[in-house]
């Protein structure tokens, strides 16, 4: 039966980590997954997810969930992205399924793009997170490319990228990092979002925004939300695929959640269940627990501060990452400028780019075991002084790996 199947090219970000894994090297490190670490290379429970998990414990059923997932996580998740005292809310104009994560919320969207919009295509960014171009790929929606960032400055390709916003057909559908662009760091600044969405307004353009790091560019979700909050403003129906895997560290547990903004209430009610027609034959409805975790900490104000908290300790501490690095590449005599590194305009959030070519990326691999993707991204979360032997991988991700 399967005589023509070829082995599967390698995932640019996964694959990474399997090769990590497989190496015996005790010097090894992985920089590469965005995923974070504490200073001695563990993986991070937050503590308010750990009080959640222990309230949770033996009180929660195995039921299902309806198929648009937890009510109460949807809710309180739409609170983060579109504002507490948001009217879209209030009129019930915003169509939300719980999503397996940020990646399953962009595929179900991708897959209801294509079922009520046949003949769009979907402008990605140049660069993006490699499974963008995966998750449209497979919903069968033709993709184009916008200009994003300037290897030259280092920063963003503001002309370029608002001439190709220019350019493109009335109506047409743009991926936007609502924040901490993975994987280059680079976001724009807000004067900047506000031209964008005036523009998209001009152009009856559709904006979908993938918020997977929203509290890792500011350390405050609230400010991470501001090109939402801008375009909503404007009075954009916009989509947004959002993720607790890295502000909430749920990465394992798939909880995310898919919006659709809609011109009033019966609208969305009819979104939400062809969104929910989506999941159906997809996964039929998404797991329980993390969201459970989600809602009771985002519904306890002791909780929601705790990880308020939380959140800003990690982003504060890549911050502080990025600033070791550079100083310490400085210390050894680079004679390239790092200063891009630092520099919170150009970088923002988990990722680091950091110029490196493929096969300068292959060399520190092949000979220092040092892993990272091949265009070059760092994920800032650990650069601690190998010698100390502290940076393997978790021994409990190492067995279940
Ligand atoms: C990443 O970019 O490293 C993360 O979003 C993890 C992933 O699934 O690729």
């Amino acid at each position: 039966w399967w005589k023509n199947v070829e082995p599967a090219a390698k995932d640019p970000i996964l694959g990474v980590t399997e090769a990590f894994l497989a190496d015996t090297s005790p010097n090894k490190v992985n920089v590469g997954v965005g995923a974070y670490r504490d200073d001695n290379g563990k993986p991070v429970v937050l503590n308010c997810v750990r009080e959640a998990e222990r309230r949770i414990a033996g009180n929660l059923n195995m039921e299902y969930l309806p198929m648009g997932g937890s009510v109460k996580m949807v809710e309180e998740t739409l609170k983060l992205a579109y504002g507490e005292n948001s009217e879209l809310i209030k009129y019930g104009r915003i169509a939300a399924v719980q999503a397996l994560s940020g990646t399953g919320a962009c595929r179900v969207f991708a897959d209801f793009q294509k079922r009520f919009q046949p003949d769009s295509q979907i402008y990605i960014p140049v660069p993006t997170w490699s499974n963008h171009h995966n998750i449209w790929r497979d919903a069968h929606v033709p993709q184009r490319t916008f200009h994003y960032y300037d290897p030259g400055t280092k920063g963003l390709d503001f002309a370029s990228l608002m001439d190709d916003v220019k350019n493109a057909p009335d109506g047409s559908f743009f991926l936007l990092h609502a924040c901490a662009h993975n994987p280059t760091g680079v976001d724009p600044t807000e004067d900047q979002w506000r031209e964008i969405s005036y523009q998209f307004k001009v152009k009856k353009h559709f904006a979908f925004f993938d918020m997977a790091y929203q509290g890792f560019a500011s350390g405050d979700p609230e400010r991470d939300a501001k090109a939402i909050r801008i375009f909503i403003e404007d009075g954009h129906l916009i989509g947004c695929a959002q993720s607790y895997a890295k502000n909430m560290g749920l990465y394992g547990q798939r909880v995310g959640c898919l919006s659709i903004v809609c011109e009033d209430e019966l609208q969305a009610v009819a979104v939400k269940s062809q969104l929910q027609q989506i999941a159906r034959p997809m996964y039929s409805n998404p797991p329980i627990h993390g969201a459970l975790v989600v809602s009771i900490i985002l519904t306890d104000p002791d909780l929601k501060s705790l990880w308020l908290e939380e959140v800003k300790g990690m982003a504060d501490r890549i911050i502080g990452m990025r600033a070791a690095l550079r100083e310490k590449l400085e210390k050894m005599g680079s004679v390239i400028s790092w200063e891009h590194m630092t520099n919170q305009v150009k970088k923002i959030g988990m990722f680091c780019y950091s110029g490196l070519t493929p096969e300068q990326v292959d060399r520190m691999t092949n000979e220092f075991h040092i892993y990272m993707t091949r265009n070059g991204r760092i994920s800032s979360k650990l650069l601690k002084n190998r010698s100390k032997g502290t940076l393997h991988a978790n021994k409990t991700s190492d067995a279940l790996n």
